[in-house]
């Protein structure tokens, strides 16, 4: 017999369903690079590749993005941990954190915004479609780029459960 299940906030569903890695999402404008981290995203299409991100209007980077409609979602790995969650936690409006967590900015190919070379995997993306950002904060992107570190064939990446609690990718399996 199954245990009786107790009632679960509704407000923290997110952390029930939420399984893609923490991204250091990268913008620039008038030469000046930022990063944010993001846990809220996800995968819409595979070909052409679309993702959707919600990047809220409180943040610096939305007005970047907004405006310049690209960007980089880059993928850090258990060794970038405190320096990604810091990128969370500063504003590009205030701190210049590609110095200060002493992160490297390399130019993408096909976007403006910079990649981070410390990263396992740099996604070049352009917004194709803002219908609901106004609404929900949500950006639709298109990829038009990719890089991966072929030496890492486990990355070791960060799956946000929510307030400084986060589960690290482990064990492959085939079913
Ligand atoms: C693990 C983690 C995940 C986050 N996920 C998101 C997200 O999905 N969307 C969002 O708008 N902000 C998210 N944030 C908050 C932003 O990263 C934070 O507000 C940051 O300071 C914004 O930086 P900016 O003002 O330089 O753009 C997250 C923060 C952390 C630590």
């Amino acid at each position: 017999m199954t245990k009786a299940k107790k009632e679960y906030p509704l407000n923290q569903v997110h952390r029930l369903l939420q399984s893609g890695p923490v991204v250091l999402v990268t913008t620039s404008q008038k030469g000046k690079a930022n990063i944010m981290a993001m846990s809220w995203h996800t995968v819409i299409d595979s070909d052409p590749p679309k993702l959707g991100i919600v990047l809220s209007s409180d943040n610096y980077s939305f007005k970047i993005l907004k405006s310049t409609k690209e960007c980089v979602l880059n993928i850090p790995t258990l060794k970038l941990a405190a320096k990604a969650i810091s990128c969370g936690k500063s504003s590009g409006k205030d701190v210049d954190k590609f110095k200060t967590f002493g992160f490297t900015a390399l130019p993408a190919s096909k976007v403006k915004a910079p990649l981070i070379g410390e990263c396992y995997a740099n996604v070049e993306c352009k917004v194709v479609d803002m219908k609901m950002v106004a609404e929900y904060d949500l950006f639709i992107l298109e990829v038009v780029k990719v890089w991966i570190d072929p030496v890492k064939k486990r990355p070791q990446t960060l799956h946000h459960l929510g307030g400084d609690k986060f589960m690290v990718a482990g064990k492959v399996i085939r079913v």
